[in-house]
């Protein structure tokens, strides 16, 4: 079992990240009947919840079942990131997750954001600020550190643990690597293997295949994985992977059916939480992890991309049930691939 304050989770627990736009109540849902065991909501503003802004009391909002479920905020100063928790703290989720290193340039151009990985001084006090406003257990989620020279996660590690966070989630890239390259998680393992820490710390980065999440719990050895990008439109890899943990086989592919289903439940918490317009665009950007692997998908793709009310979307999703029933993709051509998806235009 793993403990964050008082939640209790599952060994080696599977986390879904933080994706601004993505990881919203009707994309969480879908992850959670998935096998997700903790989720966090996209990343808010603490300058925009104090001013009411409507975007960011938005995401606030969670449904009963994701429980645990975790709100992060982020900011450079300690008075808005404290009044955001108290704001947090009364929707009584089951965390707070603070979120270092996001350059916005609101932010940035108070000096703060991004150049909070470069003063860790200023990490602990808006972290301090934050563990004495609120109830809840607070948890960190940060890059290696700003750059090449600067890999300083070992000691923002301790000082965030005795600052009184409850947990730490650590991205193996540096803010200046942004996506580039592949994660690095041997820093992660040394935080983890570091005697003095013994909060949870999670790894972060990369992980979009089950052999790959057993390699690396074993290798590096951390407490859980957060699993992001490979997640979208693509909910099945949380109980693919557990499927692999407990048993060393692989899961079955989700078949057309379920694709079909899982989308449709999708897009219908998706409309039924943001309204019909919102809804239907938003859910553009899963369509194609959800569909990938099927042949000639393209015609489909592109009407699932342009047609405007749900019921079209839902018949043009009946249509692909019918068209490829029974057809079974290769494991390697569904799920995530890095390309595919956006690169945000913050480097969380
Ligand atoms: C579209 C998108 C949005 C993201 N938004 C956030 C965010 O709001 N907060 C955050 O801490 N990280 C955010 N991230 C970073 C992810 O949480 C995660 O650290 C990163 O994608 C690496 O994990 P992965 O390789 O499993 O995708 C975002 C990433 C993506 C792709």
């Amino acid at each position: 079992m793993v403990r964050i304050g008082p939640i209790e989770l599952p060994d080696s627990p599977l986390l879904l990240a933080p994706m601004e736009d993505v990881s919203d109540p009707p994309f969480r849902a879908v992850c959670k009947d998935n096998g997700a065991d903790l989720m966090y909501s996209e990343f808010i503003s603490s300058e925009g919840l104090i001013r009411d802004a409507i975007k960011s009391r938005q995401k606030l909002d969670f449904f009963e079942f994701e429980r645990p479920v975790g709100i992060q905020i982020f900011g450079g100063d300690e008075e808005a990131m404290a009044l955001s928790a108290r704001i947090v703290d009364a929707t009584n989720p089951d965390l707070v997750d603070i979120n270092f290193g996001c350059p916005v340039k609101k932010v940035v151009s108070k000096g703060a954001g991004a150049g909070v990985l470069k003063d860790i001084d200023l990490m602990v006090r808006l972290t301090k600020a934050v563990v004495q406003a609120t109830r809840l257990p607070v948890t960190v989620k940060t890059r290696l550190g700003w750059d090449e020279s600067s890999l300083n996660i070992e000691e923002v590690a301790e000082r965030l643990q005795d600052a009184g966070i409850k947990a730490l989630t650590i991205h193996g890239r540096t803010r200046a690597q942004m996506y580039k390259g592949e994660a690095d998680w041997t820093l992660i393992a040394k935080v983890k293997n570091n005697p003095r820490i013994h909060i949870p710390i999670f790894g972060n980065g990369d992980i979009d295949a089950p052999e790959k999440a057993l390699a690396y719990k074993n290798r590096y050895g951390v407490d859980g994985l957060m699993i992001g990008r490979a997640a979208i439109g693509y909910p099945w890899i949380f109980r693919e992977i557990k499927h692999f943990f407990a048993t060393g086989e692989h899961l079955a592919l989700p078949t057309i059916e379920e694709r079909v289903d899982v989308c449709k439940k999708h897009l219908q918490l998706s409309v039924q939480w943001k309204g019909s317009v919102l809804g239907i665009l938003e859910m553009r950007r899963h369509y194609t992890n959800y569909l990938k692997g099927l042949p000639h998908i393209k015609e489909f793709r592109t009407r699932l991309v342009t047609v405007k009310t749900m019921e079209e979307v839902e018949s043009v999703l009946e249509e692909i049930r019918v068209k490829f029933a029974g057809y079974v993709p290769q494991r390697h051509m569904v799920g995530f691939s890095g390309a595919q998806v956006e690169e945000p235009s913050c480097a969380w």
